[in-house]
């Protein structure tokens, strides 16, 4: 069902969840103070209890509500990128739900980059809101997914395709150096705009899983579509395309409603990315190809490539 700003706000003031638009994915939103709705999150969504929810606020004030632990430089970074895809990781209040931080001592924060969800958590305060999609589904980047994947019973408010379209940057902020748990596109070039004497250590986001990760939503496959998922060089394709197999091309004609062929650059293919996942899926082709493209020091580059790798179910960092 979809509904207003203010049915949405009335009903997360009534404990109920809702799912909202942000810039990055559609989050399935409920109120951070409410014990009964946080456990429901967990229940609608299939959400492992090991896995923490990220608080989403609307102004810097709210932030005093969750830590006594800000710094000049978690300031510096708040003030440069908030509102925005970047999620950072701070020493929790007490009073932060454990059933929030899945029992650690830190708790995960952004301001989202989106007018609706702005507007929504002014009125309602933090609000927890992990990506909107069932679990071991793609995140949810338009509201059709949000109704598909729910079967329409968790209301939605509308608020268009999500301009990134893959979820935000996680950065631990607890210990230094500073380090990325999650590449988005807020990367280390950009941290280091900011705060250029920290360190920011990134990890290989494609070794094998450490036995106890940092963030714990890490260790869990997901991100995938049914399709099996694999890169696939152009060369290896002579002339005809199969018909079970979507191709996900970077170069040659725009072309994303044709069945047999897809062209983007890394913008549009991190906003297309779990579109194309659940279009391919739609289709019931058996393969999804992507063209592989070169891991720089580009930002989306490398946030994409994990995504993929996830995707083809390299356990990724
Ligand atoms: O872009 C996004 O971040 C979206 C939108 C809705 O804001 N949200 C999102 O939430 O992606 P979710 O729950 O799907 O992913 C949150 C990630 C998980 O990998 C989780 O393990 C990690 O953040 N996380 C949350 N709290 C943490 C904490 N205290 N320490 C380490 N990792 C944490
Ligand atoms: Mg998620």
């Amino acid at each position: 069902m979809i509904i207003s700003v203010q049915e949405a706000i009335s009903l997360l003031k009534e404990g109920k969840l809702v799912a909202i638009p942000t810039e990055t994915v559609y989050g399935l939103a409920a109120d951070a103070f409410n014990f009964k709705t946080i456990e429901r999150i967990f229940f609608a969504k299939g959400r492992p209890a090991d896995n923490p929810l990220i608080v989403h606020i609307s102004s810097l004030e709210q932030l005093n509500l969750l830590t006594d632990s800000i710094t000049d430089a978690h300031l510096a970074l708040a003030k440069h990128f908030w509102p925005g895809p970047l999620t950072m990781l701070f020493k929790k209040k007490a009073s932060v739900l454990d059933k929030i931080t899945a029992g650690l001592d830190t708790v995960a924060i952004r301001m989202p980059n989106h007018p609706i969800a702005l507007e929504i958590i002014k009125e309602t305060g933090p609000l927890v809101a992990p990506s909107a999609n069932k679990s071991g589904k793609p995140s949810t980047t338009r509201v059709e997914h949000v109704l598909a994947d729910y079967s329409g019973l968790i209301p939605v408010v509308d608020g268009g395709k999500c301009e990134i379209g893959i979820e935000s940057t996680v950065l631990d902020c607890t210990s230094e150096p500073f380090q990325i748990l999650r590449p988005g596109a807020i990367g280390v070039i950009e941290l280091k705009t900011v705060v250029p004497n920290s360190v920011f250590q990134t990890d290989s986001y494609n070794s094998q899983q450490t036995e106890k990760p940092k963030s714990p939503g890490m260790k869990y496959t997901h991100y995938s579509p049914n399709a099996k998922v694999r890169w696939m060089n152009p060369d290896e394709l002579e002339g005809e395309y199969d018909e079970s197999v979507r191709y996900l091309h970077l170069h040659g004609e725009y072309n994303s409603l044709e069945h047999k062929g897809f062209h983007t650059n890394l913008t549009l293919l991190s906003k297309d990315l779990y579109d194309q996942f659940r279009y391919a899926d739609e289709l019931g082709v058996q393969e999804i190809a992507i063209e592989p493209f070169s891991i720089d020091t580009d930002t989306l580059s490398i946030a994409l490539f994990n995504r993929i790798q996830k995707a083809i179910g390299v356990k990724a960092d």
